[in-house]
């Protein structure tokens, strides 16, 4: 079935490997774009700076209970895990899903919803603006 010339072995793995490859590299550039197009939409929303998230997150405790997609060790349990967010309707169940209200919710759950076991942490309204673009992000 294969040719037994070497070179022509050789045309076939490597029309294989495009074949295979092309559509492949296609797939990852498209997924890049869109997260790359995501975050910044996210950004714009919120007027928050995602990249500035990860520590905020470690500060203030979220991760201790909440999983938190893309930073190591935040794998919480106490609270639901933070991810897909921009899909969802409600924020806490109470909270129409808005960039401003998942701001708010951050600052002062408790405010929303008096029994929720989410307590307000001390963190700023600046703070929690790059909280809210990472996680619209997702
Ligand atoms: C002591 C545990 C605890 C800490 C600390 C905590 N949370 Fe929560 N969080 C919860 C619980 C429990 C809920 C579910 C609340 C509810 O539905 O009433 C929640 C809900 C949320 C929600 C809404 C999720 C949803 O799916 O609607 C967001 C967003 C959130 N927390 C973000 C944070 C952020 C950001 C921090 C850090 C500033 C944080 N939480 C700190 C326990 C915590």
């Amino acid at each position: 079935m294969f040719p037994a010339n070497p070179h022509r072995l050789l045309a076939w793995l490597i029309a294989g490997t495009l074949i295979v490859g092309l559509p492949l590299v296609g797939t990852i550039t498209d997924r890049l774009r869109t997260r790359m197009q995501r975050a910044e939409v996210a950004e714009a929303l919120t007027g928050g700076d995602a990249a500035l998230a990860p520590p905020i997150f470690r500060r203030y405790g979220c991760v201790g209970c909440h999983t938190v997609p893309g930073i190591p060790g935040a794998d919480g349990k106490v609270g639901g895990a933070l991810s897909g967010l921009r899909e969802q309707v409600y924020i806490g169940g109470v909270l129409n899903n808005t960039p401003d209200n998942l701001v708010q919710w951050i600052v002062s759950p408790r405010r929303f919803s008096p029994k929720t076991a989410m307590p307000a942490t001390g963190i700023s309204e600046g703070e929690a603006r790059h909280l809210a673009a990472y996680l619209y992000r997702d």
